[in-house]
């Protein structure tokens, strides 16, 4: 018997994590079959890092088209698995899975619970993200990105929207609203030089000057906080739009007004900071004022997806306390909480092991020890023969096209063709129906 057709995995995701997991478990010797919700692989990797990053995207791509053209790696896009998807996780055990990586990412959405989120202008930074990297069917809603925006949060995610505003629709104003201060913000120098050309210097040093009293109460340099948000500028990249950017720290959403369901004010409320076990904290002061904005962002960091069908806790799926099969120290079993006992043969990697942690390297060093816990369980098992065929067959019975590697190659290279015809470094179908008609599957199936 040909080792690679003993164990039979299900790889549920082609981001990073799940690409490189599937990598990993095919050089182990296991069958491989990779669901995707998205016709395309790549998760984040293709429809969230910033879209004029394209040596670095392409870069990915040649990796993931590496793991594709694996003879025992399978890939089925435009199929979603999950308790409302296509196929159950039950539906896989029933296929003959022996084991399910799960690394879908974190899909689901992180609200505050705010009154007003309902309005329109208010969202959330996944979808704008997605929006403006083209995947569908996000490429079809309506964004109401108005001339004040305010992104809440502080992290890479924050800038990289910041940027969409200040470059691409050079809206007048992009406030970011950070509940901590300057010391506390999370975006790196590289990414914030993007858009540090807008940034209005003469209120930065008014801010900074309005948070100082609370900054030197936990022992902080103002200065130092300062120096911290202008380490971008020796390499800014020059500004294109007359966009004024500008910080507003010490400051957490707690309203949002409207008129006519549109968005017209953002309530803060004004925070100090204090220091707690050694970290530092937002605290409310009670004081509140109003902002004038026509939208609203929150990049506050993403949770999984709840109707998955895994036990979710905080804005995780909840892993096994005690793994049967940790690597580095870390559990990537999924675990019922109900029961107390482990999930037998299913496994979680990057964000769906631990929502918006790390860039690609960090999915893919995940995905990759996933791959190894999940391998360390299948040698408990019986070995048997695998017959993915079955899965296939399966697929034809859903009613709707489902994508192969193949079809994958023919639309990128119609794609190609279409950048090179328009003179475009990059070309891509903004609607699953183009992608589908551009790989010949609208009738198949
Ligand atoms: C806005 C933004 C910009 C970023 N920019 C960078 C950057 O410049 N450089 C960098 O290194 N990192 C960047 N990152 C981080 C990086 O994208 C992530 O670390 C990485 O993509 C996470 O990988 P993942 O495989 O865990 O999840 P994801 O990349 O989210 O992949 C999840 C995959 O699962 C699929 N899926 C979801 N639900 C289902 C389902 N129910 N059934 C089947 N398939 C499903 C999705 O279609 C997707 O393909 C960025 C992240 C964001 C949010
Ligand atoms: N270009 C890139 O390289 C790139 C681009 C995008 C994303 N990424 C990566 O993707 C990951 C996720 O990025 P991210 O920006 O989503 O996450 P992040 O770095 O964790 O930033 C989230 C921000 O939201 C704030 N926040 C969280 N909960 C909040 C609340 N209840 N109220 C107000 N503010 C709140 C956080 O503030 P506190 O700090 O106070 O909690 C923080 O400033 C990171 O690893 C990031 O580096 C990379």
């Amino acid at each position: 018997m040909n080792s690679s057709n003993r164990f039979l995995v299900a790889v549920v995701g082609a981001g990073p994590a799940g690409l490189f997991g599937a990598r990993e478990l095919a050089n182990l010797g296991a069958r491989v079959v990779v669901f995707n919700r998205d016709i395309k692989p790549g998760g984040l990797a293709e429809y969230g890092v910033y879209p004029s990053k394209h040596t670095m995207k392409e870069g990915f791509r040649k990796q993931f088209r590496q793991t594709l053209a694996l003879p025992g790696v399978d890939y089925y896009g435009n199929v979603v698995i999950g308790s409302h998807g296509d196929l159950t996780l039950d539906d896989l055990r029933k296929l003959g899975f022996d084991a399910v990586l799960v690394s879908a990412g974190a899909q689901g959405t992180k609200w505050l619970g705010l009154p007003g989120e309902e309005l329109e202008g208010v969202y959330h930074a996944k979808d704008v993200v997605y929006f403006y990297n083209q995947l569908p069917p996000f490429t079809q809603k309506h964004f109401r990105f108005g001339r004040r925006c305010v992104i809440v949060g502080a992290g890479n995610v924050m800038v990289d929207v910041a940027h969409f505003l200040v470059r691409e629709r050079k809206v007048e104003e992009v406030i970011a609203v950070v509940r901590r201060g300057p010391l506390e913000v999370n975006f790196t120098v590289k990414e914030m030089e993007a858009v540090i050309a807008n940034l209005d210097l003469e209120q930065l040093d008014a801010e900074i000057a309005r948070v100082a009293p609370s900054m030197r109460d936990v022992g902080q340099d103002p200065q130092a906080g300062k120096a911290r948000i202008l380490a971008a500028l020796p390499k800014a990249v020059p500004a294109t739009s007359n966009t004024r950017l500008r910080f507003e720290f010490l400051t957490s959403p707690v309203q949002m007004h409207g008129s006519g369901g549109m968005l017209t004010q953002l309530e803060v409320e004004d925070n100090v900071l204090a220091l707690k076990d050694g970290d530092t904290k937002a605290r409310g002061t009670g004081n509140r004022r109003r902002l004038d904005v026509e939208t609203v962002i929150f990049a506050i960091g993403d949770k999984v997806d709840e109707a998955f069908g895994l036990p979710v806790e905080a804005s995780e799926f909840v892993k096994n306390p005690q793994p049967r099969f940790p690597i580095e120290g870390l559990s990537y079993e999924a675990f019922d909480p109900k029961v107390g006992k482990p999930i037998q043969g299913v496994f979680v990697g990057g964000w769906s092991r631990k929502a918006s942690e790390g860039l690609v390297g960090y999915a893919r060093k995940d995905g990759i020890n996933a791959a190894k816990a999940v391998w360390e369980y299948l040698q408990t098992l019986h070995p048997r023969n695998a017959h993915p065929e079955a899965v296939f067959a399966r697929l034809k019975d859903l009613g709707k096209p489902v994508v192969t590697k193949t079809d994958i190659q023919k639309l990128e290279a119609v794609e190609a063709a279409e950048a090179m015809k328009r003179g475009l470094e990059e070309f891509r179908f903004g609607t699953n129906e183009e992608m589908l008609q551009a790989m010949k599957l609208l009738q198949a199936v």
